[in-house]
Formats: C-alpha cells, structure tokens, sequence
C-alpha cells in the first residue's frame, strides 16, 4: 500500500468511528489510539524512515495535513458532544422544588430566654438599655468595687468559684454596675442579664449556674421613690395592672437602704395559695439606692448624684411563670421538657 493509501484509511476509519462516539471518555480514548505517541498516525511518520529521501517531504506533508483534518474532526466532535453532555447533566441534576420532603426538627426558645426576652423588652420600654459583662470576672468587679472588701462576712454568703486568687467566675450580674459607672456618665439606665455562678450542690432550688438581671440607674435626684415606681411598672407590666410590689428592709453592701422585693403571686393572684406559701407574696428581687461608696469607687460624685439598683432571679420568675418545680429541669436540657415551650 502507498502513503496515500494508509492516510486515507486512517481517515475514513477516525471519520467512521467518530461517528459512533457519545461521550467525551470514548472521544479521548480514540483521540490517544490515533493521534497519541503510539497512535497510528503518529506510527506512520515514524516510519518514515523506510521511504526513499526523495519523496520524505511530500509524506511528510500528506501526514501532517491529514493531522491537522482530524484534529478538526475532533475539535468538532468534542464540541458537540460538550452540549450533549450538558443537556444530559441539567436533566438528570434538575431539582424538584415541589418535592414534599420530611419536616425540619425546629428548636425552641429556653423557657429562661423566654422571660428574659419578656422582661428586656419591659425595660427597654421604660428607657434602659442592655450592657453586658464577662462571666469570666476580676475579683476587683465581682467583690471590691461593690464594697466588698476582702475579709468581708458577706462574701461567705456568695460561696464563690475561684480560678486564681484574683479571678472569679462571677456570683451575681452586680459586677456589671461597676463596669457601666466606670465607662459612661450619668444619666445611665441599664440592665444586665447573664448567666453568675455559685459553688452550690444542685438540688430542686439551687444550681451552680443560674440567671440574674441587674439593673442601674445612676441620675441627678434619683430617688427610693424611682426605684420604687419603676419596679411597679415593670411587675405590672410582666403580671396585669393588679399586681403590686412589697418591700422589705434587707442588707446589701453595695446599697444603703436595701430591700427584698416580694411581688403578688401570679398563681393565686394574692389571696394565698401552695405556691406562695399561703402569704400571697413571692420574692423575686433585692434592691436598694446605690451605695455612694460604690458610687465614689466607680468614678461617680455621690455629692451630685444618687442610684438605684436591683437584680432579679430570672430562673425562679421562669419557674413560677411556667410552672416548673425543680430548679435542675432549666439546666438539664431534656428535649422532651424544652419541645414543651414551642
Ligand atoms: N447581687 C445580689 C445577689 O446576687 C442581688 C442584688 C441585690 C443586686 C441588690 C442589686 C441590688 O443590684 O441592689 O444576691
């Protein structure tokens, strides 16, 4: 057989396969067994070596001709076979949109987040604004700026988690009070919720960690009255126009006078009930006009202005509000016991 001869039937070959091809897979794989080092066209100009010098140059060129023809056949082929394969991809990758799938398990609000959201928005009605601190805190915010000084007895009632022998995992939110005197001016009104912590064995009415929300308000001629009034309206607010507040004197060093704050009792509204102990009042907070010592060691003049401050136990109004009777059922995170405050 002549040169011609064999480039001719490499082409009608290539041309005929070509047709029958349908992927890009078999396109390559005879791409490689024509064109390829060891493919039959590249084959016939290695053997080139057995024609005669004269006609070398015009083999050549047939060849290499014939090359560039069915690299054009190729470049063809792929192309078309690209949108095939693309056509093919879109219909077997479509996504039914309509398709009915199983439901998403959704989570739900902790019935703390959900009084703590109830009574944030109470506040922030009456002015406030939220500041928070770290639960990680300095003995110096948590115990001294509050007027607890080393040594101080009171400090054995907040039995304290310590990580060295000046930091603290905090036991109250009060360390917040200290911070937002010592970085904004008066008039301040904030409240500050937070996880505290206190070295305590957990049973149905204490836990290690629990929820508290301070609140401070630090203005000229600040007034027992103001306290008074704005935590009216805030238990009004949270429990119908008929709920009232009760004060009792109580001791706090960080404010003098101090008070415990009973409020009516939501379940019996006040005649006497299993919740309330049949007294109709339930204690949910301590309070009292901001030491002016606190006041003095955070920055502020005692001689222009006065405060007041409160901290509510968000756990206990969550365990009244929802009926919960043991403490240690807010900090389990039982799925069963949270679907039940979707
Ligand atoms: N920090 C107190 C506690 O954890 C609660 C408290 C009482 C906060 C009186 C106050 C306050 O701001 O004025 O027991």
């Amino acid at each position: 057989m002549d040169i011609s001869e064999w480039i001719e039937a490499i082409k009608s070959k290539t041309e005929e396969e070509l047709s029958r091809i349908n992927d890009s897979q078999a396109l390559e794989n005879l791409r490689v067994k024509i064109l390829g080092k060891g493919g039959e066209l590249t084959q016939l100009l290695r053997g080139m070596g057995s024609i005669s010098p004269a006609d070398r140059p015009r083999a050549g060129q047939m060849i290499n001709a014939a090359r560039e023809e069915i690299l054009s056949l190729f470049s063809e082929q792929a192309k078309r076979l690209s949108l095939i394969e693309r056509d093919r991809a879109l219909k077997i990758e479509t996504i039914d949109v309509t398709e009915p799938r199983p439901r998403h398990a959704f989570g739900s609000a902790h019935p703390v987040t959900l009084v703590l959201n109830e009574i944030t928005e109470c506040f922030v009605g009456l002015g406030f604004e939220v500041a928070e601190g770290p639960e990680i805190e300095l003995d110096h915010y948590n115990f001294e700026l509050l007027n607890l000084p080393a040594n101080h007895p009171a400090r054995d009632a907040q039995d304290t988690f310590y990580i060295d022998d000046h930091i603290v995992l905090r036991t109250h939110t009060s360390p917040v009070q200290a911070r937002t005197m010592l970085t904004r001016k008066p008039p301040i009104r904030v409240i500050c919720p937070g996880r505290v912590y206190r070295a305590d064995e957990a049973d149905a009415t204490h836990s290690p960690v629990f929820h508290q929300m301070e609140g401070l308000v630090v203005d000229e001629d600040v007034t027992m009255a103001d306290l008074r009034g704005t935590l009216d309206a805030f238990v009004r607010r949270l429990y119908g126009s008929d709920a009232a507040t009760r004060f009792r004197p109580s001791f706090f060093p960080f404010t003098e006078p101090s008070a415990e704050v009973d409020i009516t009792c939501a379940a019996c509204r006040g005649s006497g009930c299993r919740v309330c102990k049949g007294t109709g009042w339930i204690e949910v907070l301590g309070c009292g006009m901001v030491n002016p010592k606190v006041l003095e060691m955070c920055g502020i003049d005692p001689a222009r202005y006065t405060g007041f401050a409160f901290g509510i136990g968000l756990d206990r109004i969550a365990s009244l509000r929802y009926g919960i009777a043991d403490l240690r059922l807010l900090f389990e995170c039982d799925a069963r016991f949270l679907r039940q405050f979707r």
